[in-house]
């Protein structure tokens, strides 16, 4: 699920992304309104921007990442021709936002937060963090879409999806695949309200919380 670094190119690649962007872009079509202000956490190597400013008008998207990604993102994000973009949608510069660091998130209100295979990087106690800046950051009614492998109580949905946990694990205990029904607890007392948990391919799920008025 981590994005190969080229290093002739010095441009990230990810396989995964290309696997799941459409059946992501099929969610995100149901549920943000049209003109919609998205930003993005941890967009990795950019590939899911790109795509869905390409095939979807009126989008504006803003990515982000930790400050010392934030190179490698704007690298991959400078090879995408504005020319491919879908009327009216606009890919602007990434800007460097660590979840932790609740100086770094924008004032601009947004339509929705999105973040995809970030819960299982980020270490637990990050969460909340994310959770809280989304809240900030959202309009009243405004949506954080959480795209990635979870947990129900503590039971995997997928034998995959437990090895995947242990490998996380294995290379740093702080990593792991997390808990949906915990993370929708956190995340209604940071003023966010479960309104969806979107069953998706290879045993992933898209979790869609609304910022309570
Ligand atoms: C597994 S990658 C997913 C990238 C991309 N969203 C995707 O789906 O391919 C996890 C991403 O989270 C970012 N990340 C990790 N810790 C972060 C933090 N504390 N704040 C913001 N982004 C973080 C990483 O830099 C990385 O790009």
């Amino acid at each position: 699920m981590m994005a190969e670094v080229r290093p002739a190119e010095r441009v990230l690649f990810s396989p995964a992304c290309e696997r799941n962007k459409g059946p992501i872009l099929a969610v995100l079509q149901d549920w943000l309104p049209p003109q919609a202000r998205v930003l993005e956490i941890g967009s990795g190597s950019g590939q899911h921007a790109s795509y869905f400013c390409q095939q979807r008008a009126g989008l504006l998207w803003q990515t982000s990442e930790r400050p010392e990604a934030l190179a490698d993102l704007q690298a991959q994000l400078e090879t995408v021709d504005p020319a491919s973009l879908a009327p009216h949608s606009q890919l602007p510069a990434a800007i460097p936002l660590e979840v932790t660091c609740s100086e770094q998130w924008p004032r601009t209100i947004v339509d929705a937060v999105f973040s995809a295979n970030t819960c299982h990087i980020l270490p637990a106690a990050a969460l909340p963090a994310l959770c809280a800046g989304s809240a900030r950051v959202l309009r009243p009614g405004g949506l954080l879409l959480l795209y990635g492998p979870f947990h129900d109580g503590g039971v995997h949905t997928a034998p995959s999806n437990a090895a995947f946990d242990d490998h996380l694990r294995s290379l740093d205990p702080a990593m792991g695949v997390r808990d949906a029904l915990e993370l929708q607890e956190q995340a209604r007392g940071l003023g966010l309200e479960p309104m969806a948990d979107v069953a998706m391919p290879a045993h992933n799920r898209l979790l869609v919380l609304e910022r309570r008025p």
